[in-house]
């Protein structure tokens, strides 16, 4: 599996992720993104099934300031 999380101190909130993939990535109140998959709340410790990984690294590949991070281990944040 995979994890994912929102750098939000870089996020510039440009709204691509969220476009791209709008079952693992939504907005804050201030429009910064943020890991929502199974209510993750922006921790990184939720494991994104493989059916995923292709919108999960199209948003990583289309966020402009690399803010979007992926790993094999959990995040804990
Ligand atoms: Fe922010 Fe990058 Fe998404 S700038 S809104 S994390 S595409």
């Amino acid at each position: 599996g995979k994890f994912t999380w929102v750098e939000k101190d870089t996020c510039i909130a440009c709204g691509a992720c969220g476009a791209t993939a709008p079952d693992i990535y939504d907005y804050d109140d201030e429009g910064l993104a943020e890991v929502i998959y199974k209510a993750d709340g922006n921790t990184g410790n939720t494991e994104i099934p493989e059916d995923m990984f292709d919108d999960l690294q199209d948003a990583a590949d289309g966020c402009p300031t690399d803010s979007i991070k992926i790993a094999d281990v959990p995040f804990n944040y």
